[in-house]
């Protein structure tokens, strides 16, 4: 402990957000040469999650109290906001004339070249944005973070995804506890489970391999191990590795994504991983009933020990769920869904997918960004740049969104993941202390692969609205091909684009240069592209496990570090809560009108007299959920066939099921073809019979037109 004064500070883990927002305090606390550690009066046992909340660490500072500050009223904020009048006298046609400025802007770091000699900069403004940096104390909250300070104050919790993808040798402290055993011990249970998956030890009920694998997530339980397996499905060495397995995902409570992820499956040889960190979320539940049904329907009660397997944070609730907590991989609270899929939440998937091997070079590559972060000084950290650049385009120059623009096909799953890396994190509106924000903070994030957004949304980002953009590249395909008298392999065509776009973006193209092509004047206003359009660019060697760890590092750090300097929490997601309260209302109503109201549904009625206003809602939502209650059979677009999934209310779940999905598929095509309107979900109901219907109440039935 520092000696402490009359103006001391004295610092409980309650008050970890005050500390994130006092740049001096955190300073303190944070470096980890200090002799002040937040977890100095913890023992070294495991801390209960009761224990937690009553034990409190103090540590005095001699630094005086300092409120909590917004960001926005520090010097360097303004002085960056003065920048702008200057940066708006420049073009990026003209910037870009100077070569000391262009290799001053180029950095590299373990084999990824990165360019940003094409934002709106002067090395000015990067001075400006490090000492940005400084004011917000962006190194005491980057170590803070790999420090273990409960920087998730919201929550209470440690933000140490870090940690998730530490070597066997590292020690990552949280609440006085060494986590990094915690996660081999976890990932070793994925090795030795993994391999005995793929090698057929563990055999599903009826003594057949588990080759099919169906992972059932929603958002950080989804997103990240989707993006992942996406970006590896296509490497050759990967795809060896994989060969006779397939990986599917299951994620939108959407009935006709079970249908999606469940046709043509064998459940004989299908492995089902749910995958939750709170084992409460609606969508994820109903569907992990829903495949649970269908497993038993076909294989009986005693396929779910073989058959289901589960990742969470809660053994509680897995074991309540049915699923043995033995068949269960752990992790953490202060892992955040969105940032978990390094953790068994990926790894498990790609490890059963591709051998742990691959997995472990994946949780390598982030590692090595890991370091790169915590280490590099800011003038050559990658996702230090990466953040402040994005800091400077949202809140300086207003540029809100930002588009995402792998060149590379097994990326298309990266945007979306981002989207949820940085829009759940940094789409708030109030600082870390609950202070209301006087700017806004958030980047909109979107993004396709390369070239396909160039026949896409690229019109806008060229001559509409100015959207910095993240060009992606890899140096070699995962799959190149060079077809006799090309000019070019496909890989160097698609390169093509990918260094020809942000000089397009940047330059523009003149009216007078047009005029000079022969351009009609009339057509001169339409072809004349302003230029100055920020990007990066970014090359890698090639999509490998490797390279798609640093990158998901790169990536969620960047995150990180725009919501230390815009002073928020970017580890909560209180935004998210308000929707599934008000969800939870109109379930409890619709399964109330369905069952208890037959009345009010099967015929014809008025919808405005189904008095859903009585039940608290508007007259808007009243009458939409009415009309949607309400019987339309004189409708056209009513005359449909839904009876696909009508076997599930049954009480014997779907166990009417009589053909394979694969035939029931064919047969609803079949019937589609033959001009019948059944619906895409016919499969799963399979052979209906009364029994199968038989229970379901009322107004559900009705609903599916039985
Ligand atoms: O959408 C909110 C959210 O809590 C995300 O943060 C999370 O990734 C997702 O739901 C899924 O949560 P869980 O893994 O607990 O099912």
């Amino acid at each position: 402990m520092l000696a402490s004064t009359t103006n001391s500070c004295v610092v409980s883990r309650k008050q970890s957000a005050s500390v994130m927002a006092c740049p001096a305090l955190t300073s303190k606390i944070a470096a980890p040469s200090s002799k002040l550690s937040m977890h100095s009066s913890f023992s070294a046992k495991k801390v209960s999650h009761s224990e937690k909340s009553s034990v409190t660490a103090q540590a005095t500072i001699s630094k005086p109290v300092k409120s909590p500050q917004l960001i926005s009223d520090e010097p360097a904020w303004s002085a960056l906001k003065k920048h702008v009048d200057e940066i708006n006298k420049t073009h990026l046609k003209d910037l870009m004339k100077d070569d000391a400025r262009v290799d001053s802007l180029i950095k590299e770091s373990n084999g990824i070249y990165f360019d940003y000699s094409r934002q709106r900069v002067t090395p000015k403004t990067i001075k400006l944005l490090l000492d940005l940096a400084e004011a917000a104390n962006l190194r005491g909250k980057i170590d803070a973070m790999f420090n273990g300070v409960h920087i998730n104050s919201t929550e209470d919790r440690s933000v140490l995804h870090v940690a998730t993808r530490a070597r066997r040798d590292q020690k990552i402290v949280a609440d006085g506890v060494d986590v990094v055993p915690e996660v081999w011990q976890v990932l070793d249970k994925i090795q030795s489970f993994s391999e005995k998956i793929r090698n057929g030890e563990w055999k599903g009920v009826t003594g057949k391999k588990l080759r099919k694998v169906v992972a059932i997530g929603i958002g950080g339980s989804f997103l990240g191990p989707l993006f992942v397996h996406t970006a590896l499905s296509t490497d050759s060495s990967c795809i060896e590795k994989a060969k006779g397995r397939e990986l599917r995902f299951l994620a939108n409570v959407d009935p006709i994504d079970v249908a999606t992820s469940l046709v043509d499956l064998d459940p004989e040889e299908t492995l089902v991983v749910v995958v939750s960190k709170t084992f409460t979320t609606a969508e994820t539940m109903l569907n992990a009933r829903t495949v649970r049904s269908w497993l038993v329907s076909k294989l009986g009660e005693k396929a779910v020990a073989k058959h289901m397997v589960a990742v969470s944070t809660n053994l509680k609730l897995v074991k309540e769920f049915g699923i043995d907590p033995e068949n269960a991989f752990g992790f953490w609270d202060w892992v955040g869904g969105r940032y978990s899929v390094c953790s068994a939440v990926g790894i498990l998937p790609l490890a059963l997918q591709y051998g742990f091997d691959v997995a472990k070079e994946f949780l390598e590559g982030a590692n090595s960004m890991d370091d790169h972060f915590k280490t590099a000084p800011f003038s050559e950290n990658l996702p230090v740049l990466l953040g402040l650049l994005s800091v400077w385009n949202v809140s300086f120059l207003g540029y809100a969104a930002k588009a995402i623009l792998p060149y590379c096909q097994a990326l298309a799953k990266f945007a979306p993941h981002i989207q949820q890396v940085d829009m759940e994190s940094n789409g708030k509106g109030v600082a870390i202390d609950g202070t209301p924000l006087p700017f806004e903070a958030g980047e909109m994030d979107f993004g396709e692969p390369g070239t396909n957004g160039q026949h896409s949304f690229y019109q806008l980002i060229h001559q509409g609205r100015t959207i910095p953009c993240d060009f992606i590249g890899f140096k070699k395909s995962q799959q190149p091909v060079y077809i006799k008298d090309e000019k070019v392999a496909n890989h160097d065509e698609l390169m093509s684009n990918f260094f020809a776009q942000p000089d397009a973006l940047a330059y523009g193209k003149t009216p007078a240069e047009l005029r000079a092509e022969k351009v009609k004047e009339d057509l001169v206003s339409h072809k004349t592209f302003l230029g100055n359009k920020p990007s990066v660019s970014l090359l890698l060697p090639v999509c490998s496990p490797y390279s798609v760890g640093q990158l998901l590092s790169l990536y969620e750090h960047r995150v990180a570090v725009q919501g230390f300097i815009w002073g928020i929490n970017s580890f909560d997601q209180w935004g998210v809560e308000l929707g599934k309260v008000l969800a939870t209302k109109v379930r409890r109503v619709l399964a109330g009108k369905r069952k208890l109201d037959p009345e009010s549904v099967g015929e014809k009625k008025d919808p405005n007299q189904m008095n859903l206003q009585n039940e608290g809602f508007n007259r808007s939502t009243a009458r939409l959920m009415s009309w949607y209650l309400a019987s339309d059979l004189d409708s056209k677009s009513s005359h449909r066939n839904r009876q696909g999934i009508c076997s599930m209310f049954s009480s014997n779940g779907i166990s009417n099921v009589d053909t394979s999905a694969r035939d029931a598929m064919k047969a609803g095509a079949m019937l589609r073809e033959g001009g019948e309107e059944h619906g895409p979900l016919q499969w799963l109901a399979g052979n209906k019979t009364a029994a199968a219907t038989a229970e379901a109440p009322a107004g559900i039935k009705e609903q599916l037109r039985m």
